[in-house]
């Protein structure tokens, strides 16, 4: 293998660019050329690809986005569009792949390996944590550190009006960040979209006239069964009509930004390791982090097995946010 290529597909996640500059640079010290595919797999159909030598990623490990831009593409789930996206890659001698994104850029480079044999690893990035084969995926504790910061300043004011806020954290499906920022901001109670019966908890909580604060900061996970946030604050102002409910919902401001030390870090290694399993034959795997050792895990497995929130966290949570 002489010549890869690295994208960077779905939504972005702060940490995307010191994880291509990983593969880059790995690539280097490897011996191989690395191109990079603008707008994930609508650039590879539509031949937007460039080489990026060693200096094009330079001055580049401190941003959030992706300098390789990104995109959901509808083309390339057609086998008209994948095969275009594969004669461009032949033309340009690529013979390897290294797909940075979600569950749905690990199904396109699958599909793709089992249709042209064009070997792929996967990085995962995005913000929600909701990947099986990794602790943790990149962006994920920036976007918690960012819904942290607003959590804070939100219960400054909340504190100061005695109001109840329900502030919405991105999440598509899964509960990751709500638990997280949750739990890390000192929250009333949490609605994640794996458990269930929250909000009554949480009212019979609310309602105790033993609690000691006057104001309450709850977290709601945008894909939460029993609501967003402004559905679950409206069912809270018909038990508690008294009561100041406010809704905050924080949105993309979360996917973007500096990328943490820790996402910094924990893209460096899954970038330079997913280089290294190329050279080693490894294929239509996704490589992760699990107690803090590297391992890879086949696509099937990544995109088709769930990963639960930490039930530790979720009970620690449970006790403390009452
Ligand atoms: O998957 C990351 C994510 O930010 C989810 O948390 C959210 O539901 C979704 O992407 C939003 O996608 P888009 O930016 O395409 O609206």
């Amino acid at each position: 293998m002489k010549r890869i290529a690295v994208l960077t597909s779905g939504g972005d996640s702060p940490g995307m660019n010191a994880c291509i500059r990983a593969v880059v640079r790995a690539g280097c010290s490897m011996g191989l050329e690395t191109w990079g595919i603008m707008r994930g797999y609508q650039g590879m159909i539509e031949n937007d690809l460039k080489p990026l030598p060693a200096e094009s990623v330079g001055n580049i490990i401190q941003y959030g986005g992706t300098i390789l831009k990104s995109a959901r593409s509808a083309a390339f789930r057609t086998p008209e569009g994948r095969k275009q996206a594969y004669e461009n890659l032949r033309k340009a001698g690529i013979e390897g792949l290294v797909c940075i994104g979600g569950d749905g850029s690990y199904t396109g480079a699958k599909v793709f390996f089992e249709e042209y044999g064009i070997p792929s690893i996967g990085c995962p990035g995005t913000i929600d944590n909701d990947l099986y084969g990794t602790d943790y995926t990149i962006g994920f504790d920036t976007a918690v550190n960012t819904a942290l910061d607003a959590i804070d300043r939100v219960r400054d004011t909340a504190d100061s009006h005695n109001r109840v806020f329900f502030i919405e954290v991105m999440g598509r499906d899964s509960g990751h960040i709500a638990l997280h920022s949750g739990l890390a901001g000192g929250s009333e109670g949490i609605f994640v979209p794996e458990r269930h019966n929250e909000f009554q908890q949480i009212v019979e909580a609310y309602g105790n006239k033993n609690r000691q604060k006057a104001f309450s900061i709850f977290i709601v996970a945008e894909g939460d069964e029993e609501g967003k946030a402004y559905e679950v604050a409206d069912e809270f102002r018909k038990v508690y009509p008294d009561a100041d409910a406010r809704v905050t919902v924080l949105g993309h401001v979360q996917r973007g930004g500096k990328p943490t030390a820790n996402d910094r870090i924990l893209a460096s290694r899954l970038g330079a390791h997913a280089v290294k399993g190329l050279l080693e034959g490894r294929s239509n795997e996704a490589v992760g982090v699990v107690n803090n050792a590297i391992e890879y895990t086949p696509f099937a497995d990544a995109i088709g097995k769930h990963k639960d929130i930490n039930e530790k966290l979720w009970e620690l949570s449970t006790i403390l946010t009452r």
